[in-house]
């Protein structure tokens, strides 16, 4: 054994499915080909000057410089309150049904630590984001797939989940406005969730990190807002992708009281919270204006025909999404996922996501992201046009 050697727990990870893709960017770039990435979803726009001026005038404060609390400062988590009641009718008491998450990611990583313990299962939306699978691996427990079906609406057919599986499931991750397929909660599912998790006891994790980034007129609910949810579920909600502040990481995990607390119970041991700028500046966001959410949905709206008109017009099958910052479609016929990304980016110098990247279910897309400007998207299916149709 190693000094450097790591943890079985750690080995026991997946491989890292982008790698070889990785690698193949890193040699285009070296060889001065203009790579343009279309694979992270990370906005590319500022955070709006309203949280930004909040964060100066706080960052300023040397009283937000000393360790902050993990439960979250009052006015955090008021504004998270104020929030959820003013749009989405759901009312949280700021006291004990919410706590701030330094980002879902990690706020997602630390429920599995804090409810599955070792062969525990959980079930995860597939495809879905990688730490629905990675947080129980990692906590050396098991992750049951729940493949989301397409004619479902990207819904999960949980009449499938075996009566076993189900017994033994402490968690379920969904998510809608959902990545990578870009599918919006279909009618009546968060409802068949709800009865799910009290016949089998399971504590649900709707993860809501898409909820204000939607088009054509369509407002995407909370989990929370369903009959009974707060019973059985918790909500994560996040700042990072609506409000452009993914290098910010400011989250919260919102609902059922005592599952909030036990998740605030494992934090103290783990990190000290938010810095407590972030924490004023989160406020503002939350409190703030929704013109400038309004106007980045227009952008990516226009972004996303752009793109969906090119795939078409390619001969690729595609829907628009209504909701996320992904468009997801189908691999041309003889591809798999990972050849296809491979051939985009060595026709076109573009980069895709391959679907299979995002779990089992996932083979068979790809996912391209509508985080690049303008003229660079338009580059891209430009390129895509020219060298794939
Ligand atoms: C579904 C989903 N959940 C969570 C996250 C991460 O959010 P955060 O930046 O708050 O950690 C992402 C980011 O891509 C995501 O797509």
């Amino acid at each position: 054994m190693g000094i450097a050697d790591p943890s079985k727990r750690l080995e026991a990870m997946p491989p890292y499915m982008f790698q070889e893709l990785e690698r193949q960017i890193a040699e285009k770039r070296a060889a001065g080909i203009d790579v343009i990435s279309l694979g992270i979803g990370d906005p590319d726009e500022p955070t709006y000057p309203y949280i930004v001026a909040a964060m100066q005038e706080a960052v300023a404060d040397p009283s937000t410089h000393r360790y902050p609390t993990n439960r979250g400062r009052d006015e955090l988590r008021a504004a998270f309150a104020g929030f959820y009641e003013r749009r989405f009718g759901v009312e949280i008491d700021a006291e004990n049904e919410v706590i701030p998450a330094i980002g879902a990611k990690e706020c997602i990583y630390n429920l599995c630590f804090a409810f599955l313990d070792r062969g525990g299962v959980a079930l995860a939306s597939d495809p879905g984001y990688p730490v629905y699978t990675g947080g129980p691996i990692l906590a050396e427990a098991t992750p049951e797939l729940l493949p989301l079906v397409p004619e479902l609406g990207f819904a999960p057919d949980l009449g499938a989940v075996p009566p076993e599986v189900a017994a033994q499931a402490r968690l379920m991750f969904v998510n809608y406005p959902n990545n990578p397929t870009g599918a919006v909660v279909p009618e009546g599912f968060f409802e068949l969730v709800v009865s799910f998790a009290r016949e089998h006891e399971i504590l649900v994790v709707h993860d809501n990190a898409y909820s204000e980034t939607t088009y054509d007129g369509y407002v995407a609910p909370s989990f929370l807002a369903t009959q009974g949810a707060k019973e059985v579920g918790v909500e994560v909600f996040s700042l990072s992708k609506g409000y452009n502040m993914t290098g910010w990481r400011c989250a919260a995990i919102l609902g059922n009281a005592e599952a909030v607390q036990t998740y605030w119970r494992l934090k103290t041991n783990i990190d000290s919270g938010l810095f407590d700028a972030v924490q004023l500046a989160g406020a503002a966001a939350l409190d703030g204006p929704s013109g400038p959410l309004e106007r980045m949905n227009e952008t990516y709206a226009r972004r996303r025909d752009l793109v969906v008109g090119a795939l078409r017009e390619i001969g690729v099958e595609v829907s628009a999404p209504k909701g996320t910052i992904y468009v997801w479609a189908p691999v041309p016929e003889g591809h798999t996922s990972t050849s296809f990304a491979e051939l985009v980016l060595e026709q076109a110098a573009v980069v895709v996501s391959p679907g299979s990247m995002y779990g089992p279910s996932g083979e068979g897309f790809f996912r391209i992201a509508l985080t690049t400007p303008d003229d660079r998207i338009a580059e891209a299916v430009e390129r895509m046009r020219e060298h794939l149709a």
